[in-house]
């Protein structure tokens, strides 16, 4: 892969952009791999979308990310998307083809669960009930995930109901909408909490979740990163439940993205995480 003659390329598609955390991960990687090569951050404003992601071929680009604002748009621009992609809604990641052609998929639900498999080895997902809280892009990923791996039942609560009976038509019988006011008792019995909202990251006030009907064991995820440890983590780490925070779904999504682009599957290493965490 390493090569005199090719510099690799990739990069993230966001506007804003300069916030995001890609470049630390995937520069790190160039440098670890020995690799030529860059991944830049690309402030692409919602109109130019299509033009930016039709120029990825000929700049010699293998691919790229896209984040907020562009998941869902991306959609109708790329020439292909894969089921997994099409079922969450929204692409995480594009690979140019040999032909030049666009293919887009969605790493997103790949990174949390392969996140939590390394924090936490025994999980699984058919546990027992799972307490989603959100139903925006992050919670699609999230739900879709655990409905592949036999989450018994999914709670998804959130603020504007519809949103979350719309996740709930559209995902199946094991997915149940639950409105915001109920959500203490949505916990009750659960074997998962997961909080899909932005609550909790820097800027926004704390998830307003109390976890007394949460049983003790209770598996609890966050996906928020900055900060790593939100609010709702250390509460739930002083009444003794095991936790997982979110910054390893960013980094888990890092190695499906450089086996499609590179061809390499990148180790997730303490190190890697240590760097990313200094710049949070
Ligand atoms: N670790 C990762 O790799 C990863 C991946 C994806 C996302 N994330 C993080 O996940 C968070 C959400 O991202 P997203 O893309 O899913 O955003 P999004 O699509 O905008 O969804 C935001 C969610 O938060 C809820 N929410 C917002 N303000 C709220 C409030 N005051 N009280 C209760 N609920 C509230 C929204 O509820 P309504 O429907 O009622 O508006 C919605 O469910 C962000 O912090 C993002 O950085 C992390």
């Amino acid at each position: 892969m390493s090569s005199p003659d090719r510099f690799l390329l990739a990069g993230v598609m966001g506007w804003p952009v300069m916030h995001s955390r890609s470049p630390v991960i995937h520069n790190y990687l160039f440098s670890q791999h020995g690799l030529t090569g860059t991944y830049v951050p690309l402030a692409i404003a919602p109109d130019n979308l299509a033009g930016a992601l039709r120029g990825l071929a000929p700049l010699g680009f293998s691919g790229c990310n896209v984040t907020i604002p562009h998941k869902e748009r991306a959609l109708a621009i790329l020439d292909t998307v894969d089921p997994v992609a099409r079922r969450i809604g929204a692409i995480s990641c594009v690979v140019v083809q040999r032909d030049g052609s666009l293919a887009g998929t969605n790493n997103d639900a790949f990174g949390f669960v392969q996140n939590v498999l390394q924090r936490q080895p025994a999980w699984r997902a058919e546990a027992g009930p799972v307490a989603v809280i959100g139903a925006g892009g992050g919670a699609r990923a999230v739900v879709y995930s655990l409905a592949e791996r036999g989450a018994p039942e999914i709670r998804v609560i959130n603020r504007t109901l519809a949103r979350a009976e719309a996740l709930a038509r559209e995902f199946g019988p094991s997915v149940k909408a639950v409105a915001w006011d109920k959500r203490q008792r949505a916990l009750d019995g659960a074997a998962m909490l997961v909080n899909t909202t932005s609550q909790g990251m820097v800027g926004q006030p704390p998830l307003d979740l109390a976890l007394d009907t949460l049983p003790p064991r209770a598996l609890v995820c966050d996906i928020v990163y900055v900060p790593v440890d939100t609010p709702l983590l250390s509460a739930a780490r002083r009444r003794g439940n095991p936790t997982v925070d979110g910054l390893g779904m960013l980094l888990h999504q890092v190695r499906p993205a450089w086996k499609a682009w590179f061809g390499i599957d990148p180790e997730i290493t303490p190190a890697l995480r240590a760097v990313v965490e200094a710049t949070l």
